[in-house]
């Protein structure tokens, strides 16, 4: 193992204080927060991050695949336009908290090059600060006290946390590979829970757990939204990261989904472009004038530098995604491959930049925060836990493909020959 990890007295004081760091640090507070705030469950990774922190600081080369964080470089193109941009006086203004009608068009071109979806730049998409705000925002305009989401679990945490941010109820509908079921699952919510939810939350590809669907599933969520009357927020996040020649489809394919729902895409995963913070909501109208309402209170717009950049991102740079996935498939290919050999039960994924994996035999008992914590102490590879997406996410881990392939191999070898 080419590997520093901490020595002597400072490496057992510094594992020391990561082992004391409290998982849950909504209590500490001296003064008085929100409700909203301590309804807010504890922080999982907390942990996993102190622990990370503490083996760095003492030279530990932890190799990290723990978030879902790109860290190949956005296209220069982009990069030089956002300079030039910058250099504009005029740019430097506040921008309007929709998004340039450009950038709104451009998106649209991209619904249409992708899914044959016509969209409206004027009132069916609005720009948001990245995918993650714009649905935390539409989850305020939505939802309040007494309101209810059906948020599939295990969940993308932000599914569930936004929901409970805008003080609304999650009710967690158990994710299932048999899709009949799981639309059975929806289905019994639907018809069972009182007063009726009022917003279901779709996501895939899946995050964390992989799961894709076929367009016939979007069509059978549209008749379901229509006959319980309910609103559908899709997530495509990973709308391109797709692989072995699999297409995601989008839920606004369906004739009539635009009556029923939206959906958010982003330019982080496609577009390696994940700080820049640019996504898109698209769809139902008068959710996208909901968004723009709340969004015109609380932010005046990304800074228009950025969203001309973004432009060219998708005038230009539309062949990148596909470059992007392949690099990903490979990073997949390497690490289910690698993890199978050592005996891992490991389902290659057909979509996202994670892998799903269920903790071997005979560590299985020990829950994922702790096998999580062992892999990163002695094996130094930071994977997420399971349990940090939901109790459906128990006695699993992620793992995300965000290294390149020769870091792969090394984590693999380094679980390996720390598991013995
Ligand atoms: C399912 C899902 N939605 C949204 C996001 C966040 O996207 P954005 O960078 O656009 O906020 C992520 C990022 O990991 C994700 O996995």
């Amino acid at each position: 193992m080419t590997r520093k990890a901490p020595r002597g007295r400072r490496a057992a004081e510094l594992l020391d204080q990561a082992a004391m760091v409290r998982i849950d640090t909504t209590d500490d507070y001296t003064i008085d927060v929100s409700n909203r705030l301590r309804r807010l469950p504890p922080y999982l990774f907390g942990r996993l991050n102190a622990m990370k922190h503490a083996l760095r600081q003492g030279g530990a080369d932890i190799i990290d695949l723990g978030m879902g964080n790109p860290r190949d470089a956005t296209p220069q193109i982009v990069v030089d336009k956002l300079c030039e941009a910058a250099q504009e006086p005029r740019n430097h203004r506040y921008s309007v908290s929709t998004g340039l009608f450009n950038l709104r068009r451009e998106a649209a071109r991209y619904y249409q090059r992708l899914w044959d979806v016509d969209l409206d730049p004027e009132d069916e998409i609005i720009a948001t600060i990245g995918s993650k705000e714009g649905f935390s925002h539409l989850c305020l305009a939505l939802l309040g006290s007494g309101d209810t989401a059906l948020v599939p679990s295990p969940a993308f945490p932000i599914h569930v946390y936004a929901v409970a941010l805008a003080g609304a109820n999650v009710i967690s509908v158990p994710l299932s590979e048999d899709q009949d079921e799981f639309v059975g699952h929806i289905v019994y919510a639907l018809e069972h829970i009182y007063p009726r939810p009022k917003v279901l939350i779709l996501n895939f590809p899946h995050n964390p757990t992989t799961m894709t669907v076929e367009l016939g599933f979007y069509e059978e969520i549209v008749r379901i939204a229509k006959r319980f009357g309910i609103l559908v927020i899709s997530d495509l996040a990973y709308a391109e990261t797709t692989f072995d020649g699999y297409q995601a489809p989008s839920f606004l394919q369906v004739p009539g989904a635009k009556d029923v729902g939206c959906e958010f895409i982003t330019m982080s995963k496609q577009f390696n472009m994940a700080g820049w913070r640019i996504g898109f909501c698209a769809g139902h109208p008068e959710m996208v004038r909901a968004l723009a309402k709340i969004k015109g209170y609380y932010d005046y717009g990304i800074f228009q530098a950025l969203q001309i950049a973004a432009i060219i991102a998708f005038r230009h740079c539309g062949g990148l995604a596909r470059e992007q996935a392949e690099v990903y498939q490979r990073r997949r290919d390497c690490l289910c491959r690698g993890l199978q050999r050592i005996g891992w039960d490991v389902k290659p994924p057909k979509a996202s930049m994670f892998a799903w994996v269920p903790i071997p035999e005979p560590w299985c008992e020990m829950g994922s925060i702790e096998f999580a914590l062992k892999l990163m102490r002695e094996a130094e590879v930071a994977v997420a836990p399971g349990r940090g997406f939901g109790e459906n996410g128990e006695g699993y881990l992620r793992i995300a493909l965000v290294e390149n392939e020769d870091r792969i191999r090394q984590a693999v070898r380094q679980i390996k020959h720390a598991l013995g």
